[in-house]
């Protein structure tokens, strides 16, 4: 282990928030027994996990499982911190989780587990992870955006480089039974998103009841849910909103033109030779 701030420790070439989990608990994912129906949701942080995880609980919900918690964290945790003795978590267990693909548990490549893997583009994603940054206490607060963007550029942050995260997920793709999707998607058809998740879910809901779920997942609807906005989490901790603009493009009202174009060139020299677009207009 690497102590590389106050805030961040590196084991296994990835940076973890410190003072949340240690690189023992770290090891013994390794061995974590993973169940066929375990369903993890995976992202880079601010990617619009705490919205995915509402439409993948609403999904359950709606399909008669119970939910007995009294917010979205714990009916799915973190994988990488232990809140709860998640070997006894009733099935089917969700998880979310912010780990790069060589980190996660290999008895999920083994199982029939599920993988939803959310991304946003990162210009967006760096933007929202700057407000994180400056209202979560357990990260450094950055001076200005012109020191977070170095910060994020180069993987110096919690999480480590997004490039990398997206790019090792997507080029071990064909070990795990998973599903990518984008924030971006979500924005323009929430609808189509939320199907997209019960297939692959193998779940079927009714019309009604994806309504239901679309209904429960809008920003307007999900910032009043105390069970899913995460104010749950003390002001001292977080002074910001999880819940906070919610949009595609807000990047244009931080980024400089420079900024935008340096963004441009990492994503042709990292992820250039995949099929993926991000959408950044
Ligand atoms: P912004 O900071 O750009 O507003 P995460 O959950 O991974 O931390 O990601 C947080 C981002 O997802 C925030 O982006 C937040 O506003 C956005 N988000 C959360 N719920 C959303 C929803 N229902 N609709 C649109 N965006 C949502």
């Amino acid at each position: 282990m690497e102590q590389i701030s106050d805030h961040l420790f590196r084991h296994k070439n990835y940076n973890f928030l410190a003072g949340h989990t240690t690189p023992d608990y770290i090891d013994s994912l390794d061995s974590f027994e993973i169940k066929d129906s375990d369903v993890f949701l995976v992202t880079y942080p601010k990617s619009g996990t705490v919205w995915a995880q509402q439409i993948i609980i609403s999904i359950h919900e709606l399909h008669g499982n119970q939910n007995k918690y009294s917010n979205n964290m714990e009916r799915m945790p973190w994988l990488e911190y232990k809140t709860a003795e998640y070997t006894l978590l009733p099935s089917p267990r969700l998880f979310a989780s912010h780990l790069p693909e060589h980190i996660m548990p290999p008895g999920v490549k083994e199982k029939k587990a599920k993988i939803v893997y959310l991304m946003r583009n990162p210009k967006d994603n760096m933007v929202s992870f700057y407000h994180f940054s400056k209202a979560l206490a357990d990260l450094e607060t950055p001076e200005s955006f012109d020191q977070f963007f170095e910060w994020y550029i180069t993987g110096n942050v919690l999480a480590s480089s997004w490039f990398d995260h997206v790019r090792e997920w997507y080029l071990n793709r064909d070990q795990y039974n998973i599903l990518f999707l984008t924030y971006e998607e979500m924005i323009l058809d929430l609808k189509a998103s939320v199907k997209k998740i019960c297939n692959f879910l193998g779940i079927n809901l009714t019309e009604a009841a994806i309504c239901q779920v679309v209904e429960k997942a809008t920003f307007q609807n999900m910032k009043n849910d105390t069970k899913a906005n995460y104010e749950h989490i003390p002001p001292e901790r977080f002074s910001g909103k999880f819940l906070r603009k919610g949009q595609i493009g807000d990047w244009k009202n931080t980024l400089t033109v420079a900024q935008s174009e340096r963004v441009d060139q990492v994503l042709r020299e990292k992820l250039g030779d995949l099929p993926l677009s991000f959408i950044s207009e």
